[in-house]
C-alpha cells in the first residue's frame, strides 16, 4: 500500500524533491506504462495542493488523446495547436496559464479550472504527450511549479520503456 509520507518541505522546489524521490520509489520495477502514468496522476493529485486536474494527454497520429488522469471527465482529443496542452506540443516547451480567461482557444473541460501548467514528454527530440495541471485558484503555478514537474516528468521517463 502506498503511503505519503509527511512533508517536511519549507519551499515548492523541496516538495518536488520528495514528490520525485516518492514517484521514483512507486514506479521502481514496474514496466507498464500505462499503470506508471496513472499511479503518477495519483501521486500528483495527492501531493499537491489546489490541483482539480492533473494527468496525461497522449500523442497519437500527430494528435494528443487523453490518457491516465485524475479529476472530472475531460475532452479526448486535442489538435496540436489547438488549447494549452496543444501549444505546448507546437512550441515543444511548458505553457503556464496564471488566468486560464485570458489564454485564446483555453478548451475549458472542468469550469472550475481558472489556471493551467502543461509540460511536454519529449524523448530524443520527439513529443510523446504531456503532462496537464489544472487549478481553481488563478495564479497556482509559477516557475517552480515549472521546474519540478519537469523533474517529476524526467523521472517518469527513465521508467518508461515505451509510451502506450
Ligand atoms: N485546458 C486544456 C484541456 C485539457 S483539460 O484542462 C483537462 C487545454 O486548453 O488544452
Amino acid at each position: 500500500m502506498y503511503v505519503a509520507k509527511n512533508s517536511t518541505a519549507a519551499s515548492k522546489a523541496e516538495r518536488y524533491v520528495e514528490l520525485a524521490e516518492a514517484l521514483d520509489a512507486l514506479l521502481a520495477g514496474e514496466p507498464d506504462p500505462i499503470a506508471n502514468l496513472a499511479n503518477m496522476s495519483a501521486l500528483v493529485m495527492d501531493g499537491l495542493d489546489e490541483l482539480n486536474w492533473a494527468g496525461f494527454y497522449l500523442m497519437r497520429d500527430g494528435e494528443l488523446v487523453l490518457g491516465p488522469f485524475q479529476g472530472k471527465p475531460a475532452c479526448v482529443r486535442i489538435a496540436v495547436g489547438k488549447g494549452v496542452c496543444g501549444t505546448a506540443v507546437q512550441q515543444g516547451r511548458s505553457v503556464l496559464v496564471e488566468d486560464v480567461d485570458q489564454f485564446p482557444g483555453h478548451i475549458a473541460c472542468d469550469a472550475a479550472s481558472r489556471s493551467e501548467l502543461v509540460v511536454p514528454l519529449i524523448r530524443d527530440g520527439a513529443i510523446l504527450g504531456v503532462l496537464d495541471l489544472d487549478s481553481p485558484r488563478p495564479g497556482r503555478f509559477d516557475a517552480a511549479d515549472d521546474a519540478g514537474c519537469s523533474r517529476l516528468v524526467d523521472v517518469l521517463l527513465r521508467h518508461l520503456a515505451r509510451v502506450p
